[in-house]
């Protein structure tokens, strides 16, 4: 068992009609002037933003509106909203929308709190010493970046796809009405549902320190998260089903599910990143198509975990050797996988790697941790090509 820090500022105001509150909160928290930030429009259809613009004029508080964070936001968009923000002398940042919108008013709030470019703290050459004060109003359940310490974004040249974590960034306050998700299309929900899954998983796999209230906490989530999507695939306007994942996806991403572990894997997400920078593929499904071919890679190496996985979170009886129950687990995650209409490899993902892109991603991906990462498996360069094709 590692020693730990556990740090979640954010106010949650979860359930139904919470967006009512939101000029309340940017007050209680400074904001005189906001960069409301959205994504590609779905705020606009839904009438959110409407509700939201509503709800500031009443309450008398200035804004700009900056839209257009694209599912793997782009930096240019995040020079742009800095620009903006200096001109209009913005001290609050709202994002309304997805990871996202999140993460790109997340890059946007350390460009306006410290000098020179914000890129510098995606490419690890310096930390942030400040982040402009942000909110969320959420609408997908997936990434958890409403709590998290992290913001991942897409450098247009050279298609670099970069995390970069700070507790600064951490959002002041994550309203979540479970209702404001019912308008995603499917895919997106099963994406989001992915994505919270993954989060613990990679917490879970790892040969550092374990706890057993983290194992149970993980695991719990990792259940209610499965059950809840095969709800959600099957009837996507039940709410009760909504709030479940939509409450995982935070606690999955604000670090309650690694405490006292040695900080987690990571590697499918190092490994999804790459792909996502390339294809532009949506970030849950690329980890589904990944995930197999990571874990089979790696199982030999931290077989007590996946035996443990296999039959606390999938049911699997525990008959057989250790190898034989870990593989029976893989293979129900996967089946879970195709059930909610998820990726299993790079094809059914509709990415047609050649040889080539495949090396250059490993190559990126090994230059983007430094060499090497994993705690399942410490995976170097020939590692991440070897799963990067098996995913094929
Ligand atoms: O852009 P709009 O028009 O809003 O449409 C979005 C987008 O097309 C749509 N959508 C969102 N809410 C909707 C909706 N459509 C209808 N009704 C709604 N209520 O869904 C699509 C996906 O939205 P996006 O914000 O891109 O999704 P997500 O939340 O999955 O964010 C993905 C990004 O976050 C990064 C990913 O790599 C990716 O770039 N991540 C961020 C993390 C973090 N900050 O902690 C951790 C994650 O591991 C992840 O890497
Ligand atoms: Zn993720």
């Amino acid at each position: 068992m590692f020693g730990f820090q556990y740090y979640t500022p954010t106010q949650v105001v979860f359930g139904k009609g919470t967006e009512s509150k939101v000029a309340e909160l940017i007050r209680t928290y400074g904001g005189t002037k906001v960069l409301i930030h959205y994504g590609g429009g779905s705020v606009v259809r839904s009438g959110l933003l409407k509700k939201v613009t509503d709800t500031l004029d009443a309450a008398g508080i200035a804004y700009v509106t900056l839209g257009g964070a694209v599912p793997n936001p782009r930096l240019g968009l995040v020079y742009q909203g800095i620009e903006l923000c200096r001109k209009e002398g913005v001290d609050f940042l709202l994002a309304v929308g997805g990871g996202s919108a999140i993460d790109s008013a997340k890059a946007i709030g350390y460009g306006m709190a410290n000098e020179g470019d914000v890129w510098d703290f995606y490419d690890y050459k310096r930390k942030a010493t400040g982040c402009l004060p942000l909110g969320v109003i959420l609408t997908i359940a997936a990434t958890g970046s409403e709590m998290s310490d992290s913001s991942v974004i897409t450098k247009e040249e050279g298609l670099v796809k970069r995390g970069y974590s700070s507790d600064y960034g951490r959002p002041k306050f994550a309203i979540m009405n479970p209702e404001l998700t019912m308008t995603l299309p499917d895919y997106q929900t099963a994406c989001g549902c992915t994505d919270i899954l993954m989060h613990t998983l990679e917490r879970y796999f790892t040969n550092g320190g374990n706890m057993e209230i983290t194992d149970a906490l993980a695991e719990g989530l990792l259940r209610t998260v499965m059950k809840n999507a095969e709800i959600l695939a099957r009837d996507p306007q039940n709410y009760d089903a909504r709030a479940e994942v939509m409450w995982a996806g935070s606690l999955s991403h604000n670090g309650l599910t690694g405490c006292g572990n040695d900080g987690g894997d990571w590697m499918t997400h190092k490994l999804e990143h790459e792909l996502g920078g390339l294809y532009d593929v949506a970030h849950g499904a690329g980890l589904a198509a990944l995930w197999g071919s990571w874990a089979r890679y790696v199982c030999g190496d931290c077989l007590p975990r996946f035996r443990q996985f296999a039959v606390n979170v999938m049911g699997i009886a525990p008959e057989g050797t250790d190898e034989e129950i870990a593989l029976k687990g893989i293979e129900a995650l996967e089946d879970f996988f195709r059930r909610i209409h998820m990726p299993t490899n790079l094809r059914e993902l509709g990415v047609n790697a050649t040889e080539e892109d495949l090396a250059t991603m490993a190559h990126k991906c090994a230059v983007g941790v430094n060499g090497a990462k994993g705690s399942a498996k410490l995976l170097r360069e020939e590692d991440m090509l070897a799963i990067f094709r098996a995913s094929r």
